[in-house]
């Protein structure tokens, strides 16, 4: 069993952050999202990773690297442009040769792992096997049709009229018998070669495809309200730590993680929340549910249920909620006067200024 990890594309609904950045990569309680894909897989005993790669590639490479970190044999495929799921498929042909695959799109988060699904998939082998999940919203979604016996009969991308409200989950296994099925198909109204099409095939084909129906934790991290969900759902689990310096004048309060390196001083720190290496943390409040990245000033301000990254530095600022703000950003407040809005923002950058 192989493992095949998607990490191009281009994360349109993650900008400004995915102009100059992965989406896979964005922390989640300061880990990239991916990561915790990766170690799912290791920890479902899979061995050998294809991880299709895209313009992006030189910052997950460097990242991941070999993937030993992860107990993972790591080898790189690089996807010339986001052509679809199954064009993912089609390049990692060779790398796959004959062997049976789970593939896990990286920007996925599955709360509880794979151990369960890799291991039936092993002992019954239909040709494919998916897991489906009830969502609010499923247009957004590849969505399955059942029949009585809960089989799947039909499978649409992104449908505009959906036949039920169950997702396709990010995590598929596959038999060799998908490579026919890619190799079948015409691209989708949006360009796209689809892996739900090629499961399509394989349904219309006859042949067996199983999937569960999981009420466990899911969700996709493709936008921003999804990320900061997934950060707070995590940051639920922390473990308090101080392992930085937090002066006499300054207060944590629940479940609060200070790296090794980190300083913070005559703040109100009130978790689940984790400080990065190296961050400071001066004069300010840090709320629950907030990720502050490694190198990050926050002084004088107030911010909570937000992730910052690398090295921004917020001063002065009364209060940031629910907010993902990249690297080595600078967030300041205006002079009293004139009383105007002071903005230098990248192409698609989102702002709600309240005043
Ligand atoms: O998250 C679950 C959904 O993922 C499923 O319900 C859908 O059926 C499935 O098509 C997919 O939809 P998305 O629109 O969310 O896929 P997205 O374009 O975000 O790509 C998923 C991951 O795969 C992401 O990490 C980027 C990567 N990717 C994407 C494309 C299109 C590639 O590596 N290469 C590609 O060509």
């Amino acid at each position: 069993m192989k493992a095949l990890v998607l990490a191009g594309g281009s994360g349109t609904r993650l900008r400004p952050i995915t102009h100059t950045s992965a989406k896979q990569l964005v922390p989640v309680a300061n880990k990239p999202v991916l990561f915790y894909g990766l170690e799912a897989i290791a920890a479902a005993g899979v061995r050998e990773l294809g991880l299709v790669v895209g313009d992006t590639h030189a910052e997950i490479e460097a990242a991941v690297g070999d993937g030993s970190a992860f107990g993972l044999r790591v080898t790189y495929l690089r996807q010339e442009a986001p052509l679809g799921l199954a064009h993912a498929v089609l390049i990692a042909r060779d790398y796959l040769a004959d062997d049976d695959f789970v593939m896990y799109l990286g920007d996925n988060f599955i709360v509880g792992g794979i151990d369960g699904i890799v291991e039936r998939f092993g002992r019954d082998r239909p040709a494919a096997q998916i897991m489906l999940t009830r969502v609010g919203d499923p247009r957004q979604f590849g969505v399955a049709e059942l029949d009585a016996e809960g089989r799947v009969v039909g499978l649409e991308e992104k449908p505009v009229t959906p036949k039920s409200d169950l997702a396709l989950v990010g995590v598929y296994l596959f038999t060799p018998a998908i490579h026919q099925a890619v190799a079948e198909l015409k691209p989708s109204w949006r360009g796209e070669l689809e892996i739900t099409d090629a499961i399509q095939w394989l349904i219309e084909e006859g042949l067996r495809v199983e999937s569960d129906v999981i009420t466990g934790y899911w969700k996709d991290t493709g936008n921003v309200t999804d990320m900061l969900e997934v950060n707070r759902l995590v940051l639920e689990s922390l473990e308090a730590r101080t392992d930085g310096r937090v002066d006499g004048a300054s207060e944590l309060i629940g479940r609060v993680v200070v790296e090794p390196g980190a300083v913070v001083e005559r703040s109100r720190v009130v978790g689940p929340a984790i400080i990065g290496s190296g961050a400071r943390i001066l004069d300010s409040y840090v709320g629950p549910f907030t990720s502050i990245a490694t190198d990050c000033l926050v002084s004088g301000s107030e911010i909570e249920y937000s992730i910052v990254l690398p090295r921004a530095s917020i001063s002065g600022v009364s209060r940031i909620e629910a907010s993902l703000i990249g690297h080595d950003v600078e967030v300041t407040p205006a002079p009293a006067t004139p009383r105007a809005h002071r903005l230098v923002l990248g192409d698609h950058s989102k702002v709600q200024i309240s005043s």
